[in-house]
């Protein structure tokens, strides 16, 4: 039998029992934003290179890859970045993702800027549904946190666009750091309470190198949940499958849900069966993951699926990643380099 059809067979599991579900595809490395926990604006300055076109996997590469990873039991595919409406013809890498068959949710995370005038042909290239990220309502506040002074209108121009467009129910994620937007989190739930759309709130982490996390500035979701709950009474709801990472909470008055993402505070690496694919074509297992596997140079050496199945399958059962659970012990040794959230997507 080939390592291809033994793989889907016999999904393979990790060295902790948890099976591969999810893949994020990370398309570009570049961004129209400068997030302050994500890119700040100081490193990511007018001098910074970033990857040049030739080091990208081409859409052909991300559709093949995804394809033999479906062998290996990805039924959920994202398409994130960076920002990954900045990638040219994004529509077309959808439409072939769109065409394999196994994928039962296909879905993009984005910043919302150009999402409206992208909306229409992302839906017609056979895109199921967006999420799109929004700190905060506050023009100074969300000004200051994606770096550009960028408006909250034009994301939720892109959020009603994308409404308009088939993608919805659309879901708004918000990273909350003390200080900078947790006094506005409640404006956030309010203005979409009732609306379907579904607002999900996140602890800040330690992603990548740069953005000087604390956990002191981490506001934990049993606070902002009984923040919340003061004003806008909720309660909590059932998962909608095993290993979700938004906790969902539901109006008490019927209008709608919103979410609790709490990585830091209740962390969920048991259930974690996400794999990242990074622009260049390298392979992470955890969001905190120093190095990748690389699948560019087997494909363009002229790897068969084979072949890659086979290097797949060592990456996946060799796969031990938790770094969540263990942030406490792997901080008080000294940090050790990350990839940057922007090279494997949020
Ligand atoms: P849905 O099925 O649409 O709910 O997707 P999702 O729950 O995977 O949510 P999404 O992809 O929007 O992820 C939301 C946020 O959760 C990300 O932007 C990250 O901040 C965080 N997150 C997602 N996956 C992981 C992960 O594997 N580890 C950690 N620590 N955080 C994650
Ligand atoms: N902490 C939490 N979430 C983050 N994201 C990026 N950086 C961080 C961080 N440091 C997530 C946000 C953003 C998505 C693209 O990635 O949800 O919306
Ligand atoms: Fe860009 Fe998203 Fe990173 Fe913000 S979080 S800088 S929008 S990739
Ligand atoms: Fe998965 Fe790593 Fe996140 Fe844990 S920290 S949930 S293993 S990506």
């Amino acid at each position: 039998m080939s390592a291809a059809s033994a793989v889907r067979a016999a999904p393979p599991i990790d060295t902790l029992g948890r099976p591969m579900r999810d893949l994020r595809i990370s398309v570009t490395d570049r961004c129209n934003f400068r997030c302050t926990y994500c890119m700040p604006a100081e490193v990511y300055g007018e001098r910074y290179r970033f990857l040049p076109r030739a080091e990208l996997l081409r859409f052909e590469e991300i559709a093949r890859v995804t394809r033999v990873l479906t062998g290996f039991g990805v039924r959920k595919v994202r398409v994130t970045g960076g920002e990954p409406l900045v990638r040219p013809d994004l529509p077309d890498l959808i439409a072939m993702l769109a065409e394999i068959e196994s994928i039962d949710d296909l879905t993009l995370t984005t910043n919302g800027y150009l999402l409206a005038e992208h909306a229409q042909a992302l839906a017609e290239a056979g895109l199921g549904r967006v999420t799109i990220s929004l700190d905060s309502l506050d023009p100074e506040v969300f000004g200051a946190m994606n770096g550009r002074g960028h408006r909250p209108e034009r994301v939720l121009e892109g959020i009603e666009a994308a409404c308009a467009a088939g993608l919805g129910p659309v879901k708004i994620n918000a990273v909350i750091e003390r200080g900078v937007n947790d006094h506005t989190a409640i404006d956030l739930a309010r203005r979409f309470k009732g609306t379907g759309h579904i607002v999900r709130f996140i602890e800040f982490m330690d992603v990548g190198n740069l953005n000087h996390w604390e956990q002191t500035r981490v506001v934990p979701s049993a606070e902002l949940i009984a923040r919340i709950d003061a004003e806008l009474p909720i309660e909590p709801i059932a998962p909608n499958y095993a290993g979700e990472v938004a906790e969902r909470w539901r109006y008490r008055d019927g209008e709608g849900e919103i979410g609790f993402i709490s990585s830091v505070s209740q962390p969920f690496c048991g259930g974690c069966t996400r794999i990242r694919l990074s622009p260049e074509g390298s392979l992470y297992t955890c969001l905190f993951g120093s190095s990748g596997a690389d699948l560019r140079g087997p494909l363009r050496d002229g790897a068969s699926d084979d072949d890659l199945a086979a290097l797949l399958h060592d990456v996946w059962t060799l796969r031990a990643d938790r770094y969540s659970e263990l942030r406490s012990q792997l901080l008080a040794h000294g940090s050790r380099r990350k990839v940057e959230m922007y090279q494997i997507g949020g």
